[in-house]
């Protein structure tokens, strides 16, 4: 008989990488749907940065995953059962279904997958919340705009190299900053970023002004610290800084310090905002056909780490986000 695999926050992390003890992982009973609600088999889990923050005790945009309740996480599946009259068995849905391999759903926030578009990982990661994020935060919050200079860290990850594509698209010069050669090839023969910028070098500001000639308009910034700090002395008058998130301070184990280089958002009237892309969800059917006619028209692609093992994964997996480990959208087939 089928079980459910499930992973179960039972512990609170210290500051640092999660430790596999945090999350227990046990097989339950496959649970059935009540009246208005379906079944979903997951066949990809999502893992994603955020994650770190929602093991955390504290105030932030969302509550903090309960002690013993399942992971939060999205995932991408087929209905397998329904009693819900808009879904029926067979259909491919995106959601937070949460870490398990089963899960019930009575359909809110349930997004259908057109696996006519692409496949059906590539609904948790370009045309999921990775690819709605990069679009929402660039062209609403930094408000990109043809000729500008757009910088944007973390760049070969999920979010990170969609900013980059859709930066081209929409004519702007694309800078991105990545760790290691490799990821920095990839975005520009691959990706089509003008340029890259290997923060691990050693000489990031020298490295990034020469990436930059003509300064930044626009700082897509994922990593915080001192990749923030290398980008805001190069900042041009009236940028913008769009803050999606701050990685490299999600396992830093002493606070991390504040920015140096501050003084440039008075000197250069620079306007940084903080986003989150949940706060645009009215417009994700316009920024998913965006994204799906770009898809077509072979304007964008995604890169995507898929990995096997299966639910009993999860621990280990998500740490990649945190070391660079991942190349790619990451999330697990299960
Ligand atoms: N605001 C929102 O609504 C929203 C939604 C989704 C994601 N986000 C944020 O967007 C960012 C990227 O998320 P993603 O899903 O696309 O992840 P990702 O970029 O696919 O993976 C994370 C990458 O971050 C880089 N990184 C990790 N620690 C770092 C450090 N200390 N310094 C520099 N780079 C570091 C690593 O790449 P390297 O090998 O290049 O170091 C790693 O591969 C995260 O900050 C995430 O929290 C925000």
């Amino acid at each position: 008989m089928p079980m459910n695999r499930v992973v179960r926050l039972v512990k609170r992390p210290a500051p640092g990488l999660v430790s596999p003890d945090c999350f227990e992982i046990r097989d339950e009973t496959v649970p059935e749907p009540g009246e208005g609600e379906f079944r979903v088999r997951a066949q990809f889990v999502s893992l994603d940065p955020a994650m770190r923050g929602w093991v955390n005790d504290g105030r932030s945009y969302v509550p903090p995953v309960g002690l013993g309740d399942v992971m939060r996480a999205f995932s991408a599946g087929t209905v397998e059962a329904s009693r819900h009259p808009d879904f029926h068995e067979g259909d491919a849905v995106v959601g937070l279904f949460g870490a398990q391999t089963h899960a019930i759903s009575d359909g809110k926030g349930v997004q259908r997958a057109d696996t006519s578009i692409a496949p059906l990982q590539t609904w948790i990661g370009g045309l999921g919340m990775p690819g709605l994020t990069a679009y929402f935060g660039l062209l609403r919050v930094a408000e990109a705009k043809e000729g500008d200079t757009v910088v944007v860290s973390a760049a070969s990850g999920a979010v990170g190299s969609i900013v980059g594509q859709i930066a081209r698209i929409k004519g702007c010069r694309a800078v991105g900053i990545a760790g290691g050669p490799e990821k920095c090839r990839a975005l520009v023969e691959e990706d089509g970023f003008d340029t890259a910028v290997d923060y691990k070098a050693g000489n990031l500001a020298g490295d990034l002004a020469a990436a930059c000639p003509n300064g930044i308009d626009v700082d897509f910034e994922n990593v915080g610290g001192p990749i923030l700090d290398a980008v805001l002395p190069l900042m041009n008058p009236f940028g913008r800084i769009a803050v999606c998130g701050l990685i490299s301070s999600y396992t830093a184990t002493t606070p991390p310090p504040g920015p140096a280089n501050l003084r440039f958002l008075l000197t250069m009237r620079l306007k940084m905002q903080g986003f989150i892309v949940f706060d645009f969800a009215r417009e994700n059917p316009i920024a998913l056909a965006d994204l799906s006619q770009w898809i077509v028209q072979e304007k964008l692609r995604f890169r995507e780490d898929v990995r096997d093992g299966g639910i009993d994964a999860f621990p280990e997996t998500l740490n990649l986000l945190y070391t660079g480990g991942n190349f790619g959208k990451l999330s697990l087939r299960v």
